[in-house]
């Protein structure tokens, strides 16, 4: 049992999340409602109610990516920590922290370590962050609540370990090409030569297993998606009928990503009263809400390196289902 004081000096919640302009953030996604075809941002899955519904995901029996990337971390954590040695861990999206908790056991070889956990949501950090230094008595916590963008404008000042960024679960694969190049851009100007990135990414595969992972036999995925209509509701006073709408998600093998759409069954116009706009949506049109790319492990090294970052060592699992990259600034 730690005393409170202790866990005071050990704990550091740094809050950065601006108040939300509602007129700004409205007219980017009624832009996209405007663009062919409609898009909305895959950010509006995650209230608290889609949150749920992804935790749920991550659980699913057709849904590999999680306990894969689990398993190879479980697996290979001491190799990372023998080959990095001692460094500050820093997590972009690090939710519960629940798998990094393998490379937390791993590092613990070193004595003092600093874990920085970075996420949008404050109550994840909070909880994580809390339950962490209950499990962990060499552990200082800097949790940073915001966006990657203004996390890494916030990170503590570097010390003498290097610096191992860490980005797991795929979430890579939600960005689009050029959303990637900016990425990466801004995360490797955090970084000194020399210092790490640990990347979790899911590799391309068979149409049916990719396809079968976002379209569960439960309907959890469905009702992830949906979801974002209800969420689209409270926040601009909208009326979408959720009924009107059906979760699809297909491989596109051309692009190695699986699109998720929102198929619209009828016509029908969506008002939003907080934006006072009326959106119109014609019968079997669909609105792509997200797209989650695959990798050719390949292929990323070499993005990887024009990005500054050069491959120091890959891990995968048995199937090839998912990979974990370790790089080093160059
Ligand atoms: C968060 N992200 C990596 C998930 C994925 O697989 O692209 C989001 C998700 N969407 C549907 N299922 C899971």
């Amino acid at each position: 049992m730690i005393a409170s004081a202790t866990l005071a000096q050990q704990l550091q919640l740094v809050y950065l999340l601006e108040k939300e302009d509602l007129a700004e953030t409205g007219k980017q996604f009624l832009a996209g409602l405007r663009q062919t075809p409609k898009t909305i941002s895959p950010r509006y899955f995650y209230d608290a109610v889609g949150s749920d519904l992804f935790e749920k995901i991550c659980d699913l029996p057709e849904y590999y990516p999680t306990r894969t990337e689990a398993s190879i971390l479980k697996q290979f954590a001491p190799e990372i920590a023998a080959i990095t040695g001692n460094a500050e861990l820093i997590e972009l999206g690090s939710g519960s922290s629940t798998k990094t908790r393998f490379l937390l056991d791993a590092y613990q070889t070193f004595g003092q370590l600093d874990y920085v956990p970075v996420d949008v949501s404050a109550s994840i950090v909070e909880l994580a962050a809390a339950s962490l230094l209950k499990e962990y008595q060499n552990l200082t916590v800097t949790g940073l609540i915001g966006t990657y963008e203004q996390a890494i404008a916030h990170l503590p000042d570097p010390h003498d370990l290097p610096r191992m960024l860490i980005f797991l679960g795929s979430t890579l694969g939600n960005f689009s090409p050029s959303e990637c190049d900016q990425f990466f851009a801004h995360t490797r100007r955090s970084l000194r030569m020399g210092d790490y990135f640990l990347l979790g990414v899911d590799r391309h595969k068979s149409t049916e297993i990719l396809e079968a992972a976002y379209n569960d036999r439960q309907g959890i995925t469905a009702a992830f998606n949906l979801n974002m209509l209800t969420h689209l509701n409270q926040r601009y006073g909208g009326n979408f009928d959720v009924k009107n709408f059906a979760h699809r998600a297909i491989y596109n093998t051309e692009k190695c990503q699986i699109e998720m759409y929102l198929d619209c069954k009828k016509s029908q116009s969506v008002h939003f009263a907080a934006l006072d706009t009326t959106i119109e949506f014609a019968a079997g049109e669909s609105i792509l809400t997200e797209i989650s790319r695959k990798f050719h492990v390949d292929q990323l090294q070499t993005y990887l390196v024009q990005q500054g970052l050069k491959t120091v060592k890959m891990w995968g699992d048995r199937q090839d289902y998912f990979g974990l990259v370790l790089t080093q600034a160059i």
